[in-house]
């Protein structure tokens, strides 16, 4: 047995009940020396581990670590996890070049958080940075569905939190303000892919959630889920990310319409800022593929990517 998968044994006897070590070393095959050693390591892990006249328990799991989101994640990811990292994006990345498939980077503070479009993220202490690695059998044109997939996971993460997270188009998650479609932004998506024209090879989908921060200390027009509810549990609270993210990506057909039901776009007049020119007008649909449908004086246009804006009513 490695020792992971120790850990994962003592762990897992250890949900029963408190278990004493001469019975855990016997039923893992191991020395009671080296239970005493992982149980130690778990501890370190952010395990609280009691002994007890009946042997050790588990009496809490508080602590933010890979291990502790491991432990009853009912996604399959493995997480590797950092105090600081520059980019939870950039690990993924180097990661992916090692041959890795369905790990979950996750830092406590990001000190060179990318956004899209070549700006910067502020990732303080006290947020939810994650970049799920993924080699799935998709192709490129289909990859935007992941990116929705994470928006509605992200959202319905948030909402379970007692926050009402929509989505604007294409996939930043806000909280809205007013009538208008106004919004403070919560959360962010950064999705990074390389492959061939017909098959994605690897898929790093990162996410960004202003938790448990000041929003005071974040650039203007951004919200925190502790400016909005108060705190999370970060470890259950990105577990629920994760296990919300697989089961959408496991299920692509399902995205578009979960994204639907959580738009705040759809309805609003919005400018569509292109490289190939701006669009105005009504936005009426998603389609399949996640491309937003405006009805424009010119008719109805269909735009696949581009920065959108929230106008106000005329
Ligand atoms: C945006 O809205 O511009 C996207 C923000 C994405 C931020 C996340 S935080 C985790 C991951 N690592 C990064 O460097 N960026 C993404």
């Amino acid at each position: 047995m490695t020792t992971n998968e120790t850990r994962r044994a003592i762990l897992e006897a250890l949900a029963d009940g408190p278990v004493s070590g001469p019975e855990l070393a016997e039923s893992l095959d191991v020395s009671r020396a080296a239970i005493w050693k992982q149980i130690d390591g778990l501890r370190d892990a952010g395990f609280e581990i009691e002994s007890g006249p009946t042997g050790y328990e588990l009496v809490a799991v508080t602590a933010y670590t890979g291990p502790t989101v491991e432990y009853g994640l009912e996604a399959p990811f493995s997480v590797e996890y950092h105090d600081s990292v520059g980019s939870t994006n950039a690990r993924a990345r180097e990661l992916a070049t090692e041959g890795a498939a369905d790990v979950a980077v996750l830092a406590d503070e990001q000190t060179g958080g990318r956004g899209r479009l070549e700006r910067a993220w502020s990732a303080p202490s006290g947020g939810v940075w994650v970049s799920v690695l993924t080699r799935p059998e998709i192709t490129p044109a289909q990859a935007p569905l992941y990116t929705l997939a994470a928006s509605v996971a992200m959202a319905r993460a948030i909402r379970e939190a007692g926050v009402d997270a929509r989505i604007k188009w294409p996939n930043d998650v806000v909280i809205p303000v007013g009538e208008d479609g106004d919004y403070r932004k919560i959360a962010g998506i950064l999705t990074e892919m390389e492959g061939e024209t017909d098959r994605v090879e690897w898929i790093a989908v990162g996410m960004g959630i202003n938790a448990n921060i000041d929003a005071e200390s974040l650039p203007e027009g951004a919200t925190t889920i502790r400016d909005e509810a108060g705190d999370v549990d970060r470890r259950l609270f990105v577990q629920r990310v994760l296990e919300e993210f697989d089961a959408y990506r496991n299920d692509l057909e399902s995205v578009v319409p979960a994204w639907r039901d959580l738009a705040l776009t759809l309805g609003q007049r919005v400018r569509i800022d292109r490289a190939a020119g701006d669009i105005v007008g009504e936005a009426v649909d998603v389609t399949a593929s996640g491309a937003l449908v405006i009805d424009t004086d010119e008719g109805e246009q269909i735009v696949s990517a581009g920065d959108c804006e929230h106008l106000r009513p005329v």
